[in-house]
């Protein structure tokens, strides 16, 4: 047992991040089951659809299992009170203040973990009573933070500010990354990018598929002036960087924002418009050649961890 996995009484320190239009239940209670925890990304969610992924999740697996609810959207106090409803305890927040919630779940006796990407943010965490942080590096797909940090230099310096649970993600797709990362200071590691292409991920398989053939360089960070996020490069982006070049300051926020709200995570996620849509995935995702089961990539991880621990070299 390590910190990880005795706070939230898990076989293994593996989490599967969050992922809007990516997460549902079936893949939350898929890792969960291989004994790693599943987080149902309640992204921009009506409380309705929350519900169904949560109850379909309770129905595949009776072991512990949680959600992540971004904080930007106006929803996200509603999706809380029906995910405390149907008996969740584990809550992960991100893309906000975690003093906003933390209390409040903290007194209905759930845990609360917040998503943070600098040390600065992290100690901010720490004060608000969370329960662990995870530290989100550069690399991460979907929203990333504004001070660029890689998972790299991120990690030590989290985990020289904080005491609690620290895990790391941002880059991890395999075992290796996830001995760096302990090597480094975490406790455990939460991965997107990596369950994103597996069987039972509701992403559209043409998303799926382009993704297998992505090359070192096919991810790229845009809105870095409003909300940076990582994207795979195709039309949407392409219209995403015109905007940001045409438009200064207040304007460029409400194009950004009129050029968003137009359903287009859903439409390249979920519907599988990989030119029109927006394609949120990590900087790793080069490395990724196949889409197995879940189960099939919690062996891959367990054993490439192992493996490259043995081949460490014991001196320098
Ligand atoms: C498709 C996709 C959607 C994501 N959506 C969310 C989200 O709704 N909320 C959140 O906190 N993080 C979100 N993330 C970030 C992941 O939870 C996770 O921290 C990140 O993917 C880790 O980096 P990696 O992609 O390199 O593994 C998303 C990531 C991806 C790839």
């Amino acid at each position: 047992m390590n910190k990880v996995t005795s706070l939230f009484n898990i076989q293994y320190p593996i989490i599967q991040g969050g992922m809007v239009w990516v997460s549902g239940g079936k893949l939350a209670a898929a890792v969960s089951e291989s004994g790693g925890l599943g987080l149902i990304g309640a992204g921009s969610m009506k409380p309705d659809l929350l519900k169904y992924h949560i109850l379909k999740a309770q129905g595949l697996t009776k072991k512990p299992f949680g959600v992540n609810i971004p904080l930007l959207y106006d929803k996200a106090e509603d999706q809380i009170n029906c995910a405390l409803e149907l008996g969740i305890k584990i809550f992960f927040t991100s893309a906000g203040s975690p003093k906003k919630f933390t209390n409040f779940l903290k007194d209905k006796g759930a845990l609360v973990i917040h998503v943070t990407s600098s040390p600065e943010l992290a100690i901010k965490c720490q004060e608000a009573n969370v329960d662990a942080i995870v530290a989100e590096g550069f690399e991460a797909g979907g929203h990333n933070g504004r001070d660029e940090i890689t998972t790299f230099s991120l990690i030590p310096q989290v985990r020289d500010a904080i005491k609690i649970p620290l895990i790391a993600a941002g880059g991890i797709v395999d075992g290796r990354g996830v001995l760096a990362a302990m090597a480094l200071g975490a406790d455990g590691v939460q991965m997107g990018t990596r369950f994103l292409l597996t069987k039972e991920s509701s992403a559209h398989d043409n998303f799926k598929q382009l993704l297998l053939n992505a090359k070192s360089n096919s991810t790229k960070v845009f809105m870095k002036a409003t909300i940076p996020v990582r994207l795979f490069e195709n039309n949407f982006s392409q219209e995403l960087q015109d905007i940001e070049d045409k438009y200064l300051n207040e304007e460029l926020v409400l194009k950004l924002n009129e050029h968003l709200g137009k359903f287009r995570a859903k439409l390249g996620m979920l519907e599988g418009d990989t030119a029109n849509g927006e394609l949120e995935v990590g900087q790793a995702v080069s490395q990724i050649k196949t889409i197995p089961s879940v189960a099939e990539v919690m062996d891959e991880i367990l054993n490439s961890f192992q493996d490259n621990r043995d081949k460490l070299p014991l001196k320098l």
